[in-house]
Parts: C-alpha cells; structure tokens; sequence
C-alpha cells in the first residue's frame, strides 16, 4: 500500500518542529517539510507548483502569523498570512483532491458567558489575531469538503517562544514574575498535538476515517494561567519561586484576551480512536525533555 504523503508548511514553528521530530521514523508517512524559504504559502503560484509536483494527500498547514499583540498593528500581515493564504491552500486542496489540515484557535470563540465552548458555539473573536484565524476558519469551512480544523488553546512545546518557556526564562533573571489569575482554558503540549495530527493521516490507511469538520482540541483537563505557571516551575524543581497574582485589567496586554477558552473536547473523543493526555502529565514529559 502507497505511502501516506504530506505537505507541511510553517515547519519550522513550534507546531511543525514537533511534528518533524515525531513523524520523521514512520515509514507508512512521506513528508515534505517545509516554511517560509522553501513554500510562502501567500505566493499562489509556488503553491501550485509544490502541489503539481508532490501531489500531497494532506496539506498540514502549520504555518500562521502567532503574535497576538502585534497583530494589532500589523493587521494586514495577519490577515494576509491567516485568512488570504489559507484561501490559497483552499484553491490548490481543491484542484489537487488533498485533504486540508489547518490548526485554529480558541481565540475564535465568544467567550461570554462563561460555558463549556462546543465547536458549535458562537464565534466572536476579541482581537484582530482571533479575527484572522476565524477568517481562516470560515474560509476552509465554504470552499472545502475534505478538511480537517484542530482548534487548539495554550500551545507550548520545547521549540520556539511559548509560556513554559518564558516562566523558565524568567525565573532565572526576576526576583519576582506576575502572572494573571482569571482566564481559563487548558495547555496543550505540541507532541500531543502532533501525535494526534499522526493518528488522523494514518487512519486513512486503517479505514477508520474520523468526520471532516472542525474538532476542539488541547490536553485533558482546565487551569488559569497562574496555576499553570505553579505547575511549570515545581516541575522545573523551582517550587519557592514568588509568583504573583494579577488580573488581566492590571496586566493590560495590547491586544485583548479571552476570559473563557475551556473548550469540549467531546467530539474529538467521539470520533478519534485517541486518548486525551492531562495537561499536568505532559507537561512534566515537556520540561523533563527541557531541563
Ligand atoms: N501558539 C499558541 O499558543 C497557539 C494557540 C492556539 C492556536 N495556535 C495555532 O497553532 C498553529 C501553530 O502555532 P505555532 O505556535 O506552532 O506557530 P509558530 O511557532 O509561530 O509557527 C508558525 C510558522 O509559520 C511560519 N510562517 C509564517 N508565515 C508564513 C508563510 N507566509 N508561509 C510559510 N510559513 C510561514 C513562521 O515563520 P516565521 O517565524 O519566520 O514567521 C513559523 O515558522 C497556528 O495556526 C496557530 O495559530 C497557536
């Protein structure tokens, strides 16, 4: 049986060094890892091309424009990158037959009032960065038949900038680090992510194709950002460390932040063949791999 081949963009992100890390020894996967040097997934014509000449059965797109505060004042880069290219991706999955697998944000939901956020629930992003991904999102959901959406919260990894590795950070240079205590959601560890991302293309091959659609999708379990910190510095072997309390208002990012990003995961636990890790049990597998 033919190998399962996948173009994945935006390889060299937190998201895609983990998938490159962990897929690289599958022998049933073909991938062609790729970011921005190699694939600009804004350039139509270069996407063509890859396309024409790979002929994917996935494109993963792990590429996307990630900082939150700048996209307040960078709004056309966001957009273009987000939303412009992921319609892009759109045009070359559709004309080639290849499934897509975007990753989304918990950013897109509305997040009052406070409940359980099904993947039916409203949209109603705060920020422009929340904007761009629910573009992307609206986009795949209009053009597409066969696509994937993993909306996912809270990403850290042992690659690139991320929270786990900003408190690490931190604590090594501050006598003291001020953490908000009033938004909610669940962590999610990129290996996890990419793990999942693996069992999806290979259950083509084992005939038990989960539903196209949108599925929410972090580690098991819900936090605050404060307690998630505690959590990274005792199993850093950093326990003593002063942390302090702050609510988002006092903290005053630029771009705003959603209060409730406690997401259902009962979907994805429908239809994959999956189980969801505690955040607190993969954490500690990312900061023993970082320390
Ligand atoms: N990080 C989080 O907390 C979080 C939370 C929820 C959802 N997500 C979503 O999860 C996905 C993966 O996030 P991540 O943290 O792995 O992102 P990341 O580390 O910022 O990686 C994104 C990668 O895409 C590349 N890229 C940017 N523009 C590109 C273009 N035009 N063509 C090709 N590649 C391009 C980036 O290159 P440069 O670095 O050179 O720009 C980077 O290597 C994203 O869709 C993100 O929206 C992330």
């Amino acid at each position: 049986m033919k190998n399962v081949r996948i173009l994945l963009t935006g390889a060299k992100g937190q998201l895609g060094q983990s998938i490159t890390n962990r897929w690289k020894n599958n022998l049933q996967i073909e991938l062609l890892a790729t970011d921005i040097e190699e694939l600009d997934i804004c350039d139509p014509i270069a996407l063509q091309q890859e396309f024409s000449k790979f002929k994917p059965d996935f494109c993963l797109n792990g590429a996307a424009y990630t900082a939150v505060d700048k996209a307040e004042i960078e709004q056309e880069k966001a957009m273009a990158i987000n939303a412009q290219a992921v319609k892009n991706l759109c045009i070359a999955c559709k004309e080639h037959n290849t499934t897509l697998l975007h990753i989304s944000s918990d950013y897109v939901y509305d997040s009052w009032p406070v409940k359980l956020l099904t993947e039916s629930a409203p949209t109603r992003p705060k920020s422009i960065y929340g904007q761009s991904k629910l573009l992307g999102d609206q986009l795949i959901i209009n053009q597409l038949v066969k696509y994937y959406i993993f909306r996912t919260s809270w990403l850290y990894s042992e690659y690139g900038n991320n929270f786990v590795k900003t408190i690490l950070r931190l604590s090594q240079s501050r006598p003291e680090i001020q953490v908000v205590d009033d938004q909610f959601g669940s962590p999610t560890y990129a290996g996890d992510l990419a793990e999942a991302l693996k069992y999806l293309v290979l259950a083509q091959k084992a005939h038990h194709v989960p539903p196209f659609g949108v599925y929410n999708f972090s580690n098991d379990g819900f936090t605050n950002w404060f307690d998630f910190a505690c959590n990274i510095l005792e199993f850093a072997g950093k326990s003593g460390f002063p942390l302090k309390r702050i609510s988002t208002k006092s903290f005053g990012s630029p771009a705003p932040r959603p209060y409730n990003s406690k997401m259902s995961k009962k979907k994805f636990l429908q239809h994959f063949n999956f189980p969801l890790k505690d955040w607190k049990v993969s954490l500690r597998e990312c900061i023993d791999s970082l320390t």
